[in-house]
């Protein structure tokens, strides 16, 4: 049988993660390739808590169908959270979504068109990558320097259908927009008249100091924001937001009104027991805040162990910046090496890692000499035999 598929799917690519993770199943090999959160960074016994206490009192409600903007008290809950920063936000701007990855999709779905130019960052996260591309955008490198993207890059002369970044501690590269640049993008924005789509699920991983206000806080009524409770709570539950600009204008009316109808398309809701169970635990006493600061001071080691033990062994020549928050190191190594090329003969020694060239966009030469690695999974003790396997194949 020939199934004729849509011209559509000719732009979905498997993800290069997947398959690698695929490979890093095999036994030995220490990976820091996986883009997953610590699994004892779960709070499962608070969920399991939470679980009984949603069956027992609101089974019937919780495995109903329910409504696609989501649980109003969650909503609500979101709305409260994101106005501590200096940015106010309304529970009718939240929208709750299957994870932020459905939120990339649905924006892709109401805002692209085939050739819509969208600006992305030069590494940009993979999953956007992919989420955006089935739509048939042209991806434009988004130039930036050592403060990050560029805001002269939002040009009003060739304006973008929509510019996505990740603001803080970047998946890939683990960097951070400083305050004084996300000033001066969501200016820019402005006077461009460019939608943002601010994607920001590392927000609360942060080591040091927390990060600055988010851009919206800056260009409320032009940036789409995307959270998630992935890394804040557990990824299995799946649930994540969109908060749409501030504001009746007729345009933001629309755009909330169509990513209302394309979720509804998609998944009718987000699963309202697991809406129920997340609300259930932050009503229940729950200390969100001490438990932050667990994965806080988890992943702080993690990032300080893989610091120490970059410094220790790589060759000569690599560099890389230390990550304030996140998941993640981003390592250039001399020109001439390709981390793509050297992936099986790393996999071989017991060591794995995301090749660079795997998150630049469509026709933007991808810097071969680059790599992700995730510091989360791994002890500090198996971070540094992980990183000295490495190092050798390196050379
Ligand atoms: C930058 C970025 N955005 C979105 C997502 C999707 O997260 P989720 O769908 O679990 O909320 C991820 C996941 O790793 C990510 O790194």
């Amino acid at each position: 049988m020939i199934f004729t598929l849509a011209r559509r799917t000719q732009r979905m690519n498997s993800s290069a993660i997947r398959e690698i993770l695929k490979l890093t199943e095999r036994p030995g090999v220490l990976s820091m390739a996986g883009g997953l959160p610590a699994p004892a960074s779960f709070p499962i016994e608070a969920l399991q808590r939470a679980c009984d206490q949603v069956l027992s009192t609101q089974g019937a409600a919780a495995l109903q169908y329910a409504a696609t903007e989501g649980l109003p008290p969650l909503r609500e809950w979101i709305a409260r959270r994101l106005s501590q920063s200096a940015w106010q936000v309304e529970a009718s701007q939240v929208l709750i979504t299957t994870g932020s990855q459905q939120g990339l999709d649905l924006v892709g779905k109401v805002m692209l068109d085939e050739g819509s130019p969208v600006l992305v960052e030069q590494p940009t996260y993979l999953g956007a990558l992919q989420a955006f591309a089935p739509y048939e955008p042209v991806f434009r490198p988004w130039a930036s320097d050592a403060e990050g993207p560029l805001p002269s890059a939002l040009s009003k002369a060739e304006p973008a259908r929509l510019a996505y970044l990740v603001p803080n501690f970047q998946n890939p590269s683990g960097h951070g927009i400083a305050d004084a640049r996300r000033r001066e993008i969501a200016q820019q924005t402005r006077r461009s008249n460019t939608p943002l789509l601010e994607d920001d699920p590392y927000g609360e991983l942060w080591f040091d100091a927390p990060p600055p206000p988010p851009l919206a806080a800056h260009a409320p009524e032009q940036v789409i924001y995307l959270g998630s409770f992935s890394k804040v709570l557990a990824p299995g539950l799946r649930v994540g937001y969109i908060v749409t600009p501030r504001g009746e204008h007729p345009g933001t009316l629309a755009l909330r009104a169509k990513l209302l109808q394309a979720k509804q398309a998609s998944d009718l809701h987000t699963p309202a027991l697991n809406q129920r169970i997340i609300m259930q635990l932050l009503d229940s006493g729950f200390d969100l805040e001490g438990h932050l600061e667990t994965v806080r001071v988890r992943y702080r080691a993690q990032r300080d162990a893989m610091a120490t033990a970059l410094a220790r062994h790589l060759p000569a020549g690599c560099t890389w910046q230390l990550p304030q928050g996140g998941m993640f190191f981003w390592v250039t190594c001399p020109d001439g090496i390709d981390t793509l090329q050297r992936l099986p003969s790393a996999v071989e020694a017991g060591a794995a890692y995301v090749p660079g060239v795997s998150f630049y966009a469509g026709s933007a030469p991808g810097q071969v000499n680059t790599m992700r690695l995730s510091f989360v999974t791994l002890s500090p003790s198996e971070i540094d035999e992980a990183v000295s396997r490495l190092a050798r194949c390196l050379v």
